[in-house]
């Protein structure tokens, strides 16, 4: 397939038979789904508001009660929201539910009942974002915008190699400037419900059959066996801030220290006596001392604070790191906390140790 440099989408020829072929997958392959064989925008926008909410076929049951408790927009409108609520139990994010009620109400008071016939009127409403916007208008008044769910992100990035980031603001562009080319102008409404069917019943996430595909003479992703890597989502990370307060428990030259266990960051290495807290540290004072045996170290020991704060960034954490010094009198006996042990000088050297606990130890001239 032609893919001119800066487009990835064919010329109209190749749309027309891309069309073709996915409309006669459809006709013969989708599933009759009661959303499916109406034209009513209020029960295209209920299913909608429900496929947000969860799977086709645990959506089923739920479309079926609201439109039978609720046949038009004029009754969920009128219904008391605690029933609606009640109705709506099981799937979860009930502002959801609220939000329908409150929409259903806009749109009886202040557009006499009738949905808004296109998919720019429709945005305005609560709730309604620019898929279910264009799938509303598609759907019930045949406006040819295309409806790019994730099913449908899937499946054009995989046919025609688009491989911008479909979560970035810059790649959703580039999605919706290729699907205004592909969406049919004779019939958006089966193109749009074909591309989600296609998305949902044949170009799944993962192992799709594509030596069964209609579209594998002309798929990027079957041809550079991509497949696994389209579409691209690249996930912002949710960088969690951490407040880390060390104790560097010191007898003679000797340091009390521990392998760190579990889950958490560092597994395997080496560091001193932890206490996190949840926010910044600036005095002692205002760090809580949860158990007697650290209290008691500090009644016994000298401490000497590290002035300099240390900044650490992994992946997905940012550490802001202090440190104390304790040192204890080579004649105290003391019990140290929970599975630390004292290591000499010789041994804390080739301990596996964090960058920074190594960091630490040579700017305070004990390495
Ligand atoms: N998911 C969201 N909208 C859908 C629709 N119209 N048909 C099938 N699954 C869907």
């Amino acid at each position: 397939m032609h893919i001119s440099e800066n487009n990835m989408i064919p010329d109209d020829l190749e749309v027309g038979d891309f069309n073709r072929r996915l409309k006669s997958w459809y006709l013969e392959n989708h599933r009759p789904l009661p959303w499916r064989e109406t034209k009513d925008p209020y029960k295209i926008w209920l299913s909608e508001m429900i496929l947000q909410q969860t799977r086709v076929a645990q959506g089923l049951p739920y479309y079926e009660r609201f439109t039978e408790q609720y046949p038009t927009v004029f009754d969920l409108a009128a219904a008391d929201e605690r029933d609606v609520l009640r109705l709506w139990q099981g799937l979860g994010y009930y502002s959801r539910a609220r939000n329908m009620h409150f929409t259903a109400r806009q749109v009886v008071n202040d557009y006499h009942g009738r949905f808004p016939e296109t998919s720019e009127k429709l945005l305005k409403l609560k709730g309604l974002g620019q898929y279910t916007a264009a799938a509303i208008a598609s759907f019930a008044f045949d406006e040819a915008v295309p409806a790019i769910d994730g099913n449908v992100y899937r499946v054009m990035a995989r046919i025609f190699g688009i491989q911008s980031d479909m979560l970035s603001n810059d790649g959703k562009k580039e999605f919706a400037i290729a699907a205004r080319q592909l969406v049919s102008k004779e019939d958006p409404a089966t193109y749009n419900q074909a591309m989600i069917e296609f998305g949902a019943l044949h170009c799944v996430p993962s192992s799709p059959n594509c030596a069964a595909c209609i579209f594998n003479d002309r798929c990027f992703a079957y041809t550079h066996q991509m497949q696994g890597q389209l579409p691209v989502k690249i996930k912002k990370l949710t960088v969690k801030h951490r407040f880390l307060n060390y104790f560097i428990i010191k007898q003679g030259d000797r340091l009390a220290m521990h392998e760190r266990r579990g889950r958490d960051i560092w597994k395997g290495l080496y560091d001193f006596h932890l206490i996190e807290s949840k926010a910044p540290v600036t005095t002692l004072d205002h760090l809580t001392i949860p158990d007697p045996i650290t209290q008691n170290l500090l009644k016994t020991g000298r401490l000497a604070e590290i002035p300099k704060v240390y900044s650490h960034i992994l992946t997905h954490q940012r550490l802001q790191v202090r440190f104390w010094w304790l040192e204890i009198p080579e004649t105290e006996r003391i019990d140290l906390p929970h599975e630390m042990a004292f290591y000499s000088h010789e041994e804390v050297e080739v301990l596996p140790k964090p960058i920074l606990i190594d960091t630490v130890l040579r700017e305070e001239n004990y390495l």
